[in-house]
């Protein structure tokens, strides 16, 4: 429908009664997605009976691109901007960079429209995610493997990976129940578990990262500010060098680390890995 009208104030009070705060923006955005009054009523109904508004238009903007999200797969959140404005400088032409735990492919995407010269390679171990990645990374020039964490790569990949980035589930699993209904119902549970302390996917990824990283790689990883330096921790057991960096606007933390060992070449002297302390 004409992305000009404007709601009538039924769609907007279908919305508010439903609990869409922000019941005008949302009555606008499905009224342009809608072609005819009967999809409207369709997207209206899904909307209401709780389906996240993103899976409901079938789209996310995210670091100023619209990303396609399917139903059931997790939908990009603005915090994770943060990975990409970390990740983007560090992208150069020609460099082989891997979005672990791709999800919709967001990141991957953001960094490729960033630079459309870096070998982007993405990887998630949902089917569902994964088809979404392909539209989202593919068109863009990149390539989407299915599997758990880095089993599906290529092992000519080994030792050549300058650049990972990773927002991997990290809720602990107690906490799920907490989360909002939105997430909770509507995004795959596999999304959001991160084991009893929110970071054993975490662990597993940084513990392999090294086997795939090119000498000065970098990995950067998604946590949250509360579990940031168990986070750290984990990159120090398995020889990185890392350091948190936190944005208070958009509420996000990232773990950025570079691997003892692939320094060496340059930097002679034995890895101190820290000590990980217990998860509180
Ligand atoms: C929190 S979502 C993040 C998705 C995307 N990176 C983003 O920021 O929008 C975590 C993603 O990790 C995927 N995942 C969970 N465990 C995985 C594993 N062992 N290997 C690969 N992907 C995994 C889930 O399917 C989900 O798509």
């Amino acid at each position: 429908m004409s992305p000009r009208a404007e709601p009538s104030p039924e769609v907007v009070e279908r919305l508010r009664a439903a609990g869409c705060v922000f019941a005008e923006d949302e009555a606008r955005l499905l009224l342009e997605a809608a072609a005819t009054p009967a999809e409207l009523d369709l997207l209206l109904t899904r909307r209401t009976s709780g389906l996240p508004l993103e899976q409901v238009l079938g789209w996310v903007e995210f670091c100023g691109l619209r990303i396609t999200v399917r139903p059931g797969v997790f939908v990009p959140r603005r915090r994770t901007e943060l990975l990409v404005r970390r990740a983007a400088p560090l992208a150069a032409p020609g460099s082989v960079v891997l979005d672990l735990c791709c999800g919709s492919g967001a990141v991957g995407a953001a960094l490729l429209a960033g630079e459309p010269a870096i070998r982007l390679y993405a990887v998630d171990v949902d089917p569902v995610a994964a088809a979404c990645a392909e539209e989202n990374v593919s068109a863009r020039g990149g390539t989407v493997f299915t599997g758990d964490l880095f089993t599906p790569l290529p092992p000519d990949l080994g030792g050549k990976v300058d650049l990972i980035v990773a927002n991997a589930p990290y809720v602990p699993t107690d906490s799920i129940e907490r989360m909002p209904r939105e997430a909770r119902l509507y995004e795959a549970r596999i999304a959001l578990d991160g084991g009893g302390d929110g970071l054993e996917v975490q662990r597993r990824l940084v513990s392999d990262a090294p086997e795939w990283l090119a000498p000065g790689g970098r990995l950067l990883v998604e946590t949250s500010a509360a579990q940031a330096e168990h986070t750290q921790a984990i990159f120090a057991r398995h020889g990185f060098t890392a350091r948190i960096v936190r944005s208070r606007t958009l509420d996000a933390t990232v773990v950025i680390g570079t691997h003892e060992r692939l320094q060496r070449t340059a930097r002679a002297g034995p890895a101190t890995p820290g000590a990980e302390p217990a998860p509180r």
